[in-house]
């Protein structure tokens, strides 16, 4: 059981991070900072901001996003040591590698998965539910068999710790037949995707320049229509377990955590990182810190020009301007057009991400060669893009959004959890690397990180862990079935 342990050397990753040139290095720290914003401002402040605010929290899901702000303040701190440090596209499965040993890293690898391709498919099913309202409003209608999801699942409320039955019971036919605009939009990027990684970058400027002038437009509006009244109380009196209060403040940060998710998904452009070692932290810790600001005033102006009680809908940012009054009724499509534009950047980034894992991971042996296939002329790993991208259509078009969006969250919180402890571990285990950014105060950003994700975990619903370890049982099997055998670790020991 020794190869579960096996690690790679710190400088053997450095060296490749260095010498594998067959990705084009063509991103500055501009275009790694707008990768970043195009992750993460998404379904997350455009939906369950308002439904968080409205069913938690109230004004003060403001709180809400401090706190998990500062979770993903922590581990993104960590992200960027170690993405300045291992410049590796695989991300944190490759941190994990030098750190932790294979196992985990093979375990945080497939866990990554839920993050990246199953975030795609669930914003290309809001990005459905988006494109057709907006085109309802064109007097374009597509008819509903073909916009939703054919399977729906919820989970039966006395299964218990039954994984059996939490997995298999509970699916219902919605009657429709397949989800075709999700699947419309997932397949289009993942051909942009194939093109070129500047092509996909340039796309994702334009496209993150319009959702950004949309929220500026939004709040500089909303700003002049603030009714202070509306933010009284501020923190509305708890109505039980998890229902307002700071008990609805926590869960409410534990459901907008999924609107942060995404500044880390810079860390697998780093082999496309002209200067990684200094941009990478830049494009990871400012995406962070301007998205976090705008989550702030967005989610103080919402509450403030509408009473949260309104806004448990889908569109609540959209009926917070029908509040307004007809004046205003321009901005409403102005603001469909940002939320389109920003759920198309999350899911280009996402699916920019998840082949790059894949890439890294079948450099190391651990999944076959096709996967680190790169094109001879696009300089991409096109074969790793086209299979994520063919298996993120299909579930877009088959799941629902809770279904996939669920997962997104858990697996991302284990992910910075395990980082937070690798960039721990690092520091006593190796001190002497160079380090070229290290993580201020990491005696307490490590651990306070760590337990952050792990609470934000805990409160995930337990039918949400039991796809986890269905998900990670999944993992195992392949991992003893093929990777352990072909690792190149297995053929070319290392002993750091
Ligand atoms: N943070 C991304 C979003 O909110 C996943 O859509």
């Amino acid at each position: 059981m020794k190869f579960l342990f096996r690690r790679r050397h710190v400088h053997d990753v450095q060296a490749e991070a260095a010498n594998d040139q067959r990705l084009h290095r063509a991103l500055g720290p501009v275009n790694l900072t707008a990768l970043g914003i195009g992750a993460v401002i998404g379904a997350g402040i455009f939906v369950l901001t308002g439904q968080a605010a409205a069913k938690y929290a109230g004004p003060a899901i403001v709180y809400s996003f401090l706190l998990a702000g500062l979770a993903c303040a922590f581990a993104g701190l960590c992200y960027a040591e170690f993405a300045a440090m291992m410049p590796m596209s695989g991300s944190a499965y490759s941190y994990a590698y030098a750190t932790l040993g294979e196992f985990i890293a093979w375990i945080i690898g497939w866990d990554l998965i839920l993050e990246y391709m199953f975030a795609a498919s669930t914003v290309a099913v809001g990005w459905s539910g988006y494109v057709v309202s907006f085109l309802k409003d064109l007097h374009i209608v597509i008819p509903a068999a073909f916009t939703g999801a054919p399977y729906n699942h919820v989970a039966p409320a006395d299964a218990g710790w039954n994984i059996w039955r939490l997995f298999t019971e509970g699916w219902t036919h919605t009657g429709a037949v397949l989800n075709v605009p999700a699947m419309v939009i997932v397949g289009l990027i993942t051909i942009l995707l194939v093109l070129g990684i500047k092509e996909s970058a340039t796309f994702n400027n334009l496209i993150v320049a319009v959702k950004l002038l949309v929220i500026l437009i939004f709040i500089a509006v909303g700003l002049a229509y603030l009714n202070r009244h509306n933010w009284v109380p501020f923190l509305p009196p708890a109505e039980g377990p998890g229902t307002f209060g700071w008990g609805g403040v926590l869960r409410a940060a534990g459901v907008i955590f999924f609107a942060y998710i995404g500044f880390d998904a810079v860390s697998t452009a780093a082999q496309e990182a002209k200067n990684p070692q200094r941009d990478m932290p830049i494009g990871i810790l400012c995406s962070l810190a301007i998205c976090t600001i705008l989550y702030i005033v967005v989610a103080l102006v919402l509450t403030g020009i509408v009473k949260y009680t309104q806004l448990n809908v889908p569109d609540p940012i959209a009926v917070a301007i029908d509040s307004l009054g007809r004046g205003v009724a321009w901005l409403r499509l102005i603001v469909k057009i940002g939320a389109i534009a920003g759920l198309s950047s999350v899911i280009l980034v996402m699916m920019l991400g998840q082949p790059r894992i894949f890439y890294s991971m079948s450099k190391d042996g651990l999944l076959p060669p096709v996967f680190s296939q790169v094109h001879s002329r696009f300089r991409t790993p096109w074969l790793a893009t086209v299979l994520t991208g063919s298996v993120a259509t299909l579930m877009a078009g088959l799941f629902p959004i809770g279904l996939l969006g669920e997962l997104v969250s858990i697996g991302t919180l284990l992910a910075f959890l395990i980082v937070c402890v690798g960039i721990f571990v690092l520091r006593f285990t190796q001190p002497e690397i160079h380090r070229p950014f290290r993580t201020p105060l990491f005696w307490l950003v490590c651990p306070l990180g760590a337990f952050f994700c792990a609470w934000l975990m805990y409160g995930l619903p337990r039918d949400t862990w039991a796809r986890l370890f269905i998900w990670l049982f999944i993992g195992l099997v392949i991992y003893f079935g093929y990777s352990h055998r072909h690792s190149r670790l297995a053929k070319h020991p290392a002993n750091p």
